[in-house]
């Protein structure tokens, strides 16, 4: 194993001891994890709560509990979308180095250390911050998979993204406004400016107009949030629309929540005249690589509501379950050089 001489034998991270809310997480003290040999242990730099983190500390939904353990998850440390930099390669690990800049995902990844597999994760371009990248893998990437292979989004096509202020929804409207579709976000009144300016057309208030009647016929919608059937939702398409499930923490019933109406999308979807389709993230290095080169292009904006040290990390994981968020909010590990962020 390549090994820098910065790592250490203990680390920081936040850690779930039973299902809940945040009185459930603690900043602990534990040993630093070791890479093995097609692994790499990358100093993290900056993480991004997501959704799936939250679903996992309440433990909804129910599934939660028989994928990571009963009365509490058995690894754990929490979260999934980091930023960092590498300090160990595994023996059979090609094409990564020490002292590499990279973004990804990995389990257990909001710690000091985190062992990743090389396959995703991406090198960062030297114009993207820590705190960008590691908005990235998760909500952009659910985001770039729904918009270019759910949706298959083409340019003067009419887009809705329902949920577009939250975390997936901020990258969905970006992205899709580079397919060159018009696009329209449903969010809270609270989230407008902010999906406006990532460059919707238009700004529906669901709280003030329920829809799907009076929304308007779109060629794509794309749900994170509305969570009603599918046969609601497609009122809203065109002739031969494109309805995409994401998800949506109000659906399918405290077992399956969003599962169930991505099953239903895949088992309708022969019978019906519209095309439907779901997403289940494949977390990949290459999509994270897109994403990293929109980025650095400026083609793509990460959509950073709020950034906190380790410290404070607890309130901002608050926010994000209590839907708070504007986009994304990250959380800081190691302070920026030269900046704020
Ligand atoms: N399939 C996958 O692989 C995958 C991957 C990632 C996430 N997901 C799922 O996708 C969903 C969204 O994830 P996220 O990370 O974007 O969550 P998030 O950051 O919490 O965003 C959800 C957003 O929806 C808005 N919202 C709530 N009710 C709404 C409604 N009725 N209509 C329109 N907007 C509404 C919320 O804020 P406001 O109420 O203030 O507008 C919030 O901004 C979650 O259910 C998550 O599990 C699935």
């Amino acid at each position: 194993m390549t090994t820098t001489a910065s790592t250490t034998t203990t680390m920081a991270a936040i850690t779930q001891h039973g299902y809940g809310g945040i009185e459930q997480l603690r900043i602990d003290r534990m040993p630093a994890p070791t890479p093995g040999p097609d692994q790499v242990l990358v100093r993290v730099h900056a993480v991004s709560p997501d959704s799936g983190t939250i679903h996992i500390m309440a433990a909804d939904p129910k599934l939660v509990r028989l994928a990571f353990g009963w009365s509490r998850p058995r690894q754990p440390v929490i979260g999934l979308s980091f930023a960092g930099e590498v300090v160990a390669v595994g023996d059979r690990v090609k094409g990564v180095a020490v002292g590499d800049r990279v973004a990804g995902s990995a389990p257990a990844a909001f710690a000091e250390y985190v062992v990743a597999a090389p396959q995703k994760i991406a090198r960062i371009p030297d114009a993207v911050s820590m705190t960008d990248a590691a908005t990235l893998a998760i909500s952009g990437t659910t985001a770039l998979q729904a918009v270019r292979d759910a949706a298959r989004v083409q340019a003067g096509q009419s887009v809705l993204v329902i949920g577009a202020g939250g975390g997936v929804g901020a990258f969905l409207v970006q992205l899709a406004v580079a397919a060159g579709a018009r696009v329209t976000g449903v969010a809270s009144a609270a989230k407008a400016d902010l999906v406006r300016s990532l460059g919707a057309v238009d700004v529906i208030d669901y709280r003030t107009t329920p829809g799907p009647e009076g929304w308007g016929r779109f060629d794509v919608i794309i749900d994170t949030a509305d969570g009603r059937a599918l046969h609601v939702l497609r009122r809203a398409l065109t002739e031969r629309g494109t309805l995409v499930i994401v998800g949506a923490d109000n659906a399918g019933g405290p077992l399956l929540r969003g599962a169930d109406r991505q099953l239903r999308a895949v088992l309708q979807n022969p019978w019906v005249r519209h095309r439907l389709a779901a997403v289940v993230n494949r977390e990949n290095g290459d999509d994270v690589a897109v994403l990293l080169d929109m980025v650095a292009r400026g083609a793509l904006r990460a959509p950073i509501d709020a950034v906190a040290p380790l410290e404070e990390a607890l309130p901002l994981v608050e926010r994000l379950q209590r839907q708070q968020v504007a986009g994304k909010a990250v959380i800081r590990l190691v302070a920026e050089a030269g900046s704020s962020r």
